[in-house]
């Protein structure tokens, strides 16, 4: 018998978040737009409000109690954040976001090591934050992309992986999971491919981390990018694992305050890694409050965490598929998150406008990944996506509303 993690049970979860006590258009608020950001726990907003009403110093520079309050808080998420993600600390930059993680590693890595003839692969599937980063790396050095295709089944085609992979192969870099379609990609598979042409792998994490246990040990990338706001923490903070060894070897992303260890007039030294690429003064308060979310997560279970999230999103597809009129998108054997639909002659932004009437955020659109929308033959799609404080009920409410929006618009 196998045994799976009991699903969390969100009547429990809930009053943790004042976000979902909203009403809004005089309906109970149903957020299942967590794909884009995640609503924020007491536990998250308490941590960020404490820190600058009790604790609010520059870091790594203050000489006074503050100041070392700040930094002891600060370095103590960068632990949390890398205990979540089974790396060492010193592995772990605090960037902005998966955004600015990806545009570091193309800056400072790309920039430095591929030369013409090179290629980086990348898949139809990824985020415009994992192409647009590369295509402006390959222009800049005379590299070339190439990108793993879509298959019928909606799943990465891995067929020609051989021939997309060789020793011209530099990077291969991916989603690990798709924020448009809920896949979660074979990334295990890809990434001993990758290693037997000596290939480096940068697995995307904005959507996996939230919803599932990572170890970037156990899946021998070499970076790993994601982002606060997507697992329960605020804004403006993300990171970006990278190897050790690689991290030393490669320059600086941008220079300034704290990245050096000594400046002259005309040069400057670099700071020890992860410093080396934190230049200025960092988003404290973000770093703490991310800090807080991976402490909320770790407490619930991440196992416990997935099987919420992939019990919610099974009972979604059955919901929606059920109806009339209604494509779903995303590889049925692996989507979990995000579900991305369709009603038939339905505008997917009139759909999220009628479903905003009834207090239900989703997102419309092209879900940055306008290649993959292509791929699909849609201009956009409609997305539901979830969280541990999500519903079924809430489901249910998006189901009767789906249809609703068809009656309305169609006379269906
Ligand atoms: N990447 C975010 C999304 O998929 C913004 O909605």
């Amino acid at each position: 018998m196998i045994d799976h993690p009991v699903a969390l049970d969100p009547a429990r979860i809930r009053p943790d978040f004042p976000a979902l006590a909203m009403q809004v258009h005089g309906h109970p608020l149903a957020y299942l737009d967590n794909a884009a950001t995640t609503q924020k726990p007491n536990q998250v907003l308490e941590v960020v409000d404490d820190y600058y009403r009790h604790s609010n110093a520059n870091v790594h520079r203050a000489i006074y109690e503050l100041g070392t309050r700040a930094t002891e808080a600060y370095e103590g998420a960068r632990q949390k954040a890398a205990d979540f993600i089974g790396a060492d600390s010193r592995s772990i930059i605090f960037t902005r976001g998966t955004t600015e993680a990806i545009n570091l590693v193309a800056y400072a890595w790309g920039r430095k090591e591929l030369h013409p003839g090179d290629e980086v692969l990348l898949t139809e599937i990824e985020h415009h934050s994992n192409l647009v980063p590369w295509q402006l790396a390959v222009k800049d050095t005379g590299a070339t992309l190439r990108h793993i295709p879509l298959g019928a089944d909606q799943s990465l085609d891995l067929t020609n992986l051989d021939d997309l992979l060789s020793s011209r192969t530099r990077l291969v870099a991916l989603g690990h999971q798709s924020n448009a379609l809920g896949n979660v990609n074979p990334v295990a598979q890809i990434i001993r491919r990758a290693r037997e042409v000596g290939a480096l792998v940068l697995l995307d994490g904005a959507q996996a981390a939230p919803h599932f246990p990572i170890d970037v040990s156990a899946l021998d990338c070499d970076f790993y990018a994601l982002s606060g706001h997507k697992m329960l923490g605020p804004t403006g903070v993300g990171l970006l694992y990278g190897r050790r060894d690689l991290l030393e070897s490669m320059d600086p992303f941008m220079g300034g305050g704290e990245m050096i260890s000594s400046v002259t007039l005309d040069s400057a030294e670099w700071n020890e890694v992860p410093w080396k690429f934190e230049a200025g003064t960092p988003n404290i308060a973000q770093a703490i409050g991310l800090g807080a979310a991976v402490d909320y997560l770790t407490a619930l279970g991440m196992d416990r965490v997935r099987q919420t999230i992939d019990d919610l999103s099974a009972y979604a597809a059955e919901v929606l598929g059920a109806l009339p009129g209604v494509t779903l998108y995303g590889d049925a054997a692996t989507r979990s998150g995000a579900l991305s639909f369709n009603m038939e002659g339905v505008h997917p932004h009139d759909m999220a406008q009628f479903l905003d009437g009834v207090g239900i955020a989703v997102r419309a659109g092209h879900h940055c990944a306008q290649p993959l929308m292509e791929r699909l033959g849609v201009s956009a799609t409609t997305r539901a996506s979830f969280q541990i404080y999500n519903t079924r009920e809430e489901i249910d409410r998006l189901g009767v509303a789906v249809r609703e929006a068809a009656a309305f618009m169609l006379g269906v």
